[in-house]
């Protein structure tokens, strides 16, 4: 029973795909002139529609370094690699990191990291001592500061401190002039405690993702509020009942608080609800998901084979069956359909799109199921578009597309639109968010520098998910990122690191389940260092997604 498939792995391993030529990677302007699409030059403005793929075939499987957490990357004769670790980190790409507190016993007292092994210590709380955080003797010494006296209490371990004037806090150690300007992303005052008043946890406490904190200089060995992360206000770490949890401190703002400061979208670790995920925030929609009419999503049957990672390669036929070819024509033309973005099937009759892509002077239909544009295909399926749905508040500036995303809903033949078929399959609406630097596959119908034209050939590549604070720092993209987008690709400017087409899928796996996480969107300029491909994020559109396809 084995044998075929066994055959058909040796066989198709054995095909060596074309290699695509190498060009420099940039963004080019596709200006429509009647029914005729012409590609015109390139530009950095961002306005500009890119449908540009790239395609260079010689990286390595250790370039860039898929190990994360300093780990060495080894080449290994089966074209593979592997992970060295430095301790304590642990996994395929050192990844995870060893819980150097499993078997640790602090008392009354938190494990927390340390820089050299054995990584951990035992921090007490007072008026507990040092090494195992048992014994407590209140008041001596005096843990209060500022001049507070401590007063002891009925029990061994109970005392309270007497502050001097001005002063507050468990150890008087909140001064009179401890507040936050702005958000509160300058402050390092000495408040510890939330607004329900919960004493907040060491931010080396071992639980909590210190590495997404790490080389920040105002947070290290101590349990301050802080903003780290761009949040509304200072906040902190606790231990709710043995839940990890977060929640604002009652640090008090120094002048009245303006109103005017972005949104908070801290998107790792801290989830609406106050809890903490490891790393991935789970996506409840708010309303029930919408009915599909596919029996599946997010499977694919042609990727048999491991390829190597490299970056723009011809697709194998069935390796992206949600992949959609969305084509135009001005309206009222009679000529040919022709390739203006790509798109993502989500259900028989749904296809997500950018926004960008959209132009109401024409006329769309889209394909899916083949390989190659130019060719015919019995796998291939052409399906009209019966309605189009952008985004309400999708918004282009010389900045940014803001909610660059639209759906199509195709017109359906005796109830049905697409069929599912071993090509044509819908990608899977996201349930999690992806760690960083989680590898990703974009795909498209891209265009390359010498040719100004699309390339008849879909081709994928790999990026890697970058973070979101990442993405914002001053010499990335600073402010022109919001919530409804993010970065992948790669930081170092690499040739293999530009756009798909416009609208295309980038989509990560979990489980051999696919999931639509990006919708190409925009960038500035291709393959430049520190500036990464900007993508919608389609996990903050679940709920808008969900709605347009019940409510049509
Ligand atoms: C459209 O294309 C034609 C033929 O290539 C060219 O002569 C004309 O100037 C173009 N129009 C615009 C607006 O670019
Ligand atoms: C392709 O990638 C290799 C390895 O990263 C690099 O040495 C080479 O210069 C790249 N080619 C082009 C045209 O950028
Ligand atoms: C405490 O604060 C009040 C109001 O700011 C001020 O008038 C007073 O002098 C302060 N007391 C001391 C001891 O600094
Ligand atoms: C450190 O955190 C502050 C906010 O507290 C932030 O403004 C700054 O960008 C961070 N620095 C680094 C190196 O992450
Ligand atoms: C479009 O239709 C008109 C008449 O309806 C015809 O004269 C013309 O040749 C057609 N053009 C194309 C490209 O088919
Ligand atoms: C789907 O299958 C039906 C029945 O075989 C066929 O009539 C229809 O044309 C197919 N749809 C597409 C888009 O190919
Ligand atoms: C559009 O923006 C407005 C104002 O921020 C907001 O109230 C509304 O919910 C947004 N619409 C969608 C569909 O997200």
């Amino acid at each position: 029973i084995m044998l075929p498939v066994i055959l058909l792995l040796v066989g198709l391993s054995g095909l060596t795909l074309p290699v695509q030529a190498a060009p420099v990677c940039k963004r080019v302007k596709l200006l429509r002139n009647n029914s005729a699409n012409v590609l015109k030059g390139f530009s950095l403005t961002l306005t500009n529609i890119c449908t540009l793929i790239m395609f260079n075939t010689s990286v390595e499987v250790c370039d860039p370094n898929p190990c994360q957490n300093n780990g060495v990357c080894e080449v290994l004769e089966s074209g593979g690699f592997k992970c060295i670790c430095k301790e304590p980190y642990i996994g395929k790409k050192c990844q995870d990191e060893r819980n150097v507190c499993k078997k640790v016993k602090c008392g009354h007292g938190d494990c927390v990291r340390t820089q050299e092994a054995p990584f951990y210590e035992c921090k007490c709380r007072p008026p507990y001592r040092a090494p195992t955080c048992k014994k407590a003797s209140a008041c001596d010494p005096s843990p209060c500061l500022n001049g507070g006296k401590c007063v002891k209490g009925r029990t061994r371990a109970s005392f309270t401190c007497k502050c001097a004037e001005n002063y507050s806090g468990r150890f008087c150690q909140v001064g009179p002039n401890d507040c936050y300007e702005g958000n509160g992303e300058s402050y390092i005052g000495f408040v510890s405690q939330t607004v329900e008043e919960m004493e907040c946890l060491p931010w080396n406490y071992y639980r909590i993702p210190f590495k997404e904190f790490e080389g920040n200089e105002s947070i290290g060995a101590h349990n301050y509020c802080r903003n780290p992360d761009g949040d509304r206000e200072p906040w902190c770490f606790v231990n709710d009942k043995g839940n990890l949890r977060w929640d604002y401190c009652n640090v008090k703002p120094c002048s009245e608080p303006g109103t005017d400061f972005p949104s908070t979208f801290s998107l790792l670790y801290k989830c609406k609800n106050r809890n903490i995920c490891s790393s991935v925030c789970s996506i409840k929609p708010s309303t029930a998901p919408a009915k599909l009419q596919f029996s599946d999503c997010g499977k694919t049957q042609a990727s048999m084979i491991a390829p190597r990672i490299f970056g723009g390669r011809k697709s194998l036929p069935a390796a992206h069956p949600w992949q959609v070819s969305f084509q135009v024509r001005s309206k009222g033309s009679n000529g040919s359909f022709s390739h203006n973005c790509g798109g993502t099937l989500i259900d028989s009759c749904w296809v997500l799109t950018a926004a960008h892509c959209i132009d109401e002077n024409e006329e769309v239909s889209v394909e899916m199921g083949g390989v190659n544009l130019e060719k015919d295909d019995p796998a291939k399926q052409f399906l009209e578009v019966e309605k189009i749905i952008v985004h309400e508040n999708y918004t282009e500036t010389p900045e940014a597309l803001y909610n660059d995303i639209a759906l199509l809903k195709l017109k359906a033949i005796n109830g049905r639109c697409a069929n599912e078929t071993r090509s044509v399959r819908a990608a899977c609406l996201p349930t999690d968010s992806f760690p960083d630097e989680t590898m990703c596959t974009i795909s498209g119908y891209g265009t390359t520098e010498k040719e100004y034209a699309v390339s008849p050939q879909l081709l994928d590549a790999k990026v890697l998910l970058i973070s979101q604070k990442r993405c914002m720092s001053r010499n990335v993209y600073g402010n022109r990122l919001d919530d409804s987008m993010m970065c992948a690709g790669y930081m170092q400017g690499k040739t293999d690191s530009c756009q798909g087409d416009s609208g295309g899928p980038l989509v990560c796996q979990k489980a051999e389940t696919h999931y639509i996480y990006g919708v190409v969107s925009w960038g500035d300029s291709c393959g430049k260092k520190n500036r990464p491909g900007i993508y919608a994020r389609v996990t903050k559109f679940i709920d808008w997604i969900n709605e347009k396809m019940r409510a049509a």
